[in-house]
């Protein structure tokens, strides 16, 4: 999910074109906006974390770009073209190193696990929408 930060800076397509260079097939893509109820369904296992609801008004601040991404072993490959949470820390050419303004503001998120992929796309797809 290219997150609001890297939309209104107009990263987008920068951001699209590093994925697709790293080799991942885009299967679903859509702009939409979250509400801060719906980025609080989304990030439910932060609820207790201080920077919850910080997070919640952040994420529903303008558009997102949410994607299904396909490869072998994406989940790992993704995270390390995305970098470390915080920007300070992500490795240089990561996308985090390149786009990110802040730890909270850190221009995209990748699923930790196969299991979290398929929930976290089914939360923006249906199963009809991915080719
Ligand atoms: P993400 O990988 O999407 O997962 C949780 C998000 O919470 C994280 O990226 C950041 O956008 C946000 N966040 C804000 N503050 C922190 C923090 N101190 N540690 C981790 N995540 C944070």
């Amino acid at each position: 999910m290219i997150k609001p930060d890297a939309v209104s800076a107009g990263n987008t397509g920068a951001i699209t074109k590093m994925i697709e260079e790293a080799g991942f097939r885009i299967v679903a893509v859509k702009k939409t906006q979250l509400t801060p109820e719906r980025a609080g369904q989304f990030y439910a296992i932060h609820k207790e974390r201080p920077f919850f609801k910080d997070l919640c008004s952040y994420m529903s601040s303008g558009a997102i770009v949410p994607m299904i991404l396909e490869k072998e072993n994406a989940v790992e490959d993704f995270r390390k073209l995305i970098g470390a949470t915080d920007p300070q820390k992500a490795a240089p050419g990561t996308i985090r190193n390149l786009f990110a303004k802040s730890i909270e503001a850190n221009a995209i998120h990748g699923s930790d696990s196969d299991e979290n992929a398929e929930i976290e796309g089914s939360f923006f797809f249906a199963k009809t929408e991915c080719f």
